[in-house]
């Protein structure tokens, strides 16, 4: 199949890079002249495991290209999809300009059959709207059909997401639009879900907004077992052993974050008060979202006591590990928190401290070169984004390198028995010492 791709970010890059590798030939377009030079040069512009290699295979095969020209897409090939961002507004509502810009852009170049892919998040009955921008921009009146086929690809995991997929979902009103996406999808070897255009789209704020409810409702009992003494995990374990519950997504922490569950709780909302239907349960989940980071730093308040001058350690910056992508993280929050308080505050992150910098979003945050480096002197470490680097440190090595040997266990990395035993003075969420 010839495909192209408009929009070269995260969702769009790895669909069109693992695209190209089960035998389709894909064009992904970006209007960002830089990054398409920096792509065509070979470079990759974002940390995401796997995805380089991805890339590098199927350019040399040719059978990935990259351009500015929307046209050049449009032109060659079978199938356009949509990957550009939805960012929110101030009230929480999806911004939509991105989208309609490329509708009108595909209108404008549209001179034979095409079915449009709507791949970014975006509320439902979007398609709709897509389907009459273009009708209304594309003088020539050519036919086309609009699909919505959503991603449900995770950062830090995104190339095995794609390629191994729970499901596919195809929103598609015509039976020529269908046998294209089957097609393009056969060599996936995943179930197919086909559903109406509206559905689809529900689908992924239905699904984004499930997964993040389960954090809060973890996060929540994670309170109640340091109130009680229970332990989070064994709570968890032992609620997620029910198939109807599941183990996933059940990790007690500082919180969700990241540039899609926030944002796609908060339009959801605001699309849910537009249609008259008011999801206000999903208002608590982001309120326990918030209060268990403000819990977190209660409790190193309540431990240090002054936070003023004091020297703090944060291992992890970016949202989730394995990637170098810093939008909305929990754990740069926490940072501000404790800056704020005029604590000095030493980071180390294996990807994400650059982009920090570059974005300014922790003024004062001191950045060092290594884990090790970080500790050096503090008065507590807090683990904020549970790299696997973090995992695999000498723990005798980071004791001896502390002022105090307190941790902070943000995401329960570490085993409160053993962090006891070599000497720390040991916090989780939710856990015995929490
Ligand atoms: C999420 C969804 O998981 C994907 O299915 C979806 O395609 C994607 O959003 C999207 O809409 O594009 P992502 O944000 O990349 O993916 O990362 P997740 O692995 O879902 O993690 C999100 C946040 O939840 C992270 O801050 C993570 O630390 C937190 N989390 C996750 C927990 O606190 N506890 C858990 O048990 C799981």
């Amino acid at each position: 199949m010839d495909i192209s791709i408009i929009g070269s970010g995260y969702v769009g890059l790895v669909t069109g890079a693992c695209f190209a590798d089960v035998g389709h030939n894909v064009i992904c377009v970006d209007n960002d002249r830089k990054k398409v030079e920096t792509l065509r040069s070979g470079k990759v512009p974002i940390y995401e495991p796997g995805l380089e290699e991805v890339i590098h295979r199927n350019v040399s095969a040719h059978r990935l290209r990259f351009t500015e020209s929307t046209e050049d897409g449009v032109k060659h090939s079978q199938v356009v999809f949509i990957a550009v961002p939805t960012p929110p507004l101030a009230n929480g509502s999806v911004d939509l300009t991105y989208i309609e810009k490329v509708a009108r852009e595909i209108a404008a170049v549209l001179t034979e059959y095409r079915v449009i892919v709507d791949k970014s998040t975006v509320p439902v009955k979007t398609g709709e709207k897509v389907a009459d921008t273009i009708r209304r921009y594309n003088k020539a009146g050519v036919d086309f059909d609009v699909v919505s086929n959503p991603e449900f690809l995770r950062e830090g995991c995104a190339v095995n997401d794609l390629m191994n997929p729970d499901r596919i979902v195809i929103g598609a009103n015509g039976d020529r639009a269908l046998a294209l996406m089957k097609k393009i999808y056969e060599p996936f070897m995943a179930p197919i879900m086909v559903t109406d255009i509206n559905s689809a789209e529900l689908i992924k704020h239905a699904a984004n907004s499930f997964l993040a409810l389960k954090i809060s409702y973890i996060n929540a009992i994670s309170a109640i077992c340091e109130a009680s003494g229970a332990d989070v995990e064994k709570v968890a374990d032992g609620i997620g052993a029910d198939k109807r519950i599941g183990r996933s997504f059940l990790n007690a922490g500082l919180g969700y974050g990241g540039s899609c569950f926030p944002k796609d709780l908060a339009a959801f909302i605001a699309i849910s008060e537009q249609l008259g239907a008011p999801f206000t349960l999903l208002k608590e989940v982001q309120e326990i979202n918030k209060t268990q980071r403000e819990r977190f730093v209660k409790k190193i308040r309540d431990t240090l006591w002054v936070l003023k001058d004091k020297k703090i350690a944060i291992w992890g910056l970016t949202f989730k590990p394995d990637t170098d992508d810093v939008r909305s993280s929990v754990a740069i929050d926490v940072a501000n928190d404790l800056l704020r308080e005029g604590a000095v505050v030493q980071a180390y992150d294996p990807k994400g401290m650059a982009r920090i910098e570059e974005l300014k979003l922790c003024p004062g945050i001191e950045m060092k070169g290594s884990a090790l480096e970080a500790v050096s002197d503090a008065e507590a470490l807090i683990l904020a984004t549970e790299w696997n680097e973090f995992n695999n440190i000498d723990l005798d090595e980071v004791k001896k390198a502390m002022h105090t040997p307190i941790i902070f266990d943000g995401r329960n990395l570490f085993d409160p028995g053993t962090m006891t035993q070599l000497g720390f003075q040991y916090y989780g969420i939710g856990r015995a010492g929490g």
